[in-house]
């Protein structure tokens, strides 16, 4: 099965990788809906919300400073690099994740859609505006926006908010025109991610998803990998590199 996905990906000429939360299992950074950490007590639909914030902004900082010091220590794994690899194989190759690590990026990835923000930015919750700090924040003492004197908060998107337009836009348009679409690591439950391997599928793409559980995609997909995206996507990218592109 793995041989017929490098196969159509010798071919393609257009590709999309959308990747959740199990992309970076491997790094060490818990899933968002799996049992493990400190924080699996709480829901990320109780904390990365505006409401939670307003509620109790100590505790939304706690937990966000506990994932920022969790992901400051961990690395990319063989699955984002073999990514970062793959890019070369498909000439309009776009990579969309709703991680917040960064680690696509620091595998080397260059064009990377973060359609859900970066857990280590800060913004301010009343004029929007990018803050760059030099000290990380103290839960207790939130730090006041320097020009409206708005709450600090991390630049990523909460539930019930807007995905940054342009970027999302940019998805749906590469999900449409996709040959090929994967979908790495993600329960496909929150949308409108979830929407995009549908939409690649509904126009044309063949649709490949890789993760140990099913999913509301699993019915859908023309391939399903029951495996670890750090094991699987290492074997994809070594089986293209064996037999090379097809123009
Ligand atoms: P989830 O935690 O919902 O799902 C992670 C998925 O990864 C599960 O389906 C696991 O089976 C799978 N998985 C675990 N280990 C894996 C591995 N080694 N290789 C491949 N797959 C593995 O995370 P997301 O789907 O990313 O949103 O969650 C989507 C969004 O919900 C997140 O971006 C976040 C969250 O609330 C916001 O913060 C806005």
């Amino acid at each position: 099965m793995l041989e017929q996905v490098a196969e159509i990906i010798r071919h393609a000429q257009r590709g999309v990788v959308l990747t959740g939360a199990g992309m970076s299992a491997e790094s060490g950074v818990p899933t968002f809906r799996g049992n493990e950490g400190l924080w699996a007590k709480f829901r990320p639909e109780d904390l990365a919300t505006m409401d939670a914030f307003i509620a109790n902004s100590k505790l939304v900082w706690e937990w966000y400073k506990w994932r920022r010091d969790l992901i400051r220590q961990v690395k990319p794994n063989p699955g984002h690099y073999a990514l970062a690899e793959l890019a070369r194989w498909i000439p309009d190759f776009t990579l969309v994740t709703q991680n917040v690590d960064g680690l696509h990026r620091l595998a080397g990835s260059e064009r990377v859609l973060e359609i859900h923000g970066n857990i280590l930015k800060n913004k301010c919750i009343a004029c929007d505006r990018a803050i760059e700090l030099d000290d990380e924040i103290d839960p207790k003492q939130i730090p006041a926006c320097p020009h409206c004197g708005g709450k600090i908060r991390p630049d990523v998107v909460w539930f019930g908010e807007m995905l940054p337009e342009e970027t999302i836009q940019e998805a749906f348009e590469a999900a449409e025109r996709a040959d090929i679409f994967l979908s790495v690591g993600t329960s496909a439950l929150v949308h409108p991610a979830a929407t995009l391997p549908v939409v690649a599928k509904r126009h044309g793409a063949i649709l490949v998803e890789i993760n140990p559980d099913e999913t509301p995609l699993t019915g859908l997909a023309d391939f399903n990998f029951a495996a670890k995206s750090g094991e699987l996507l290492p074997e994809l990218v070594e089986m293209l590199s064996r037999v090379g592109k097809t123009e």
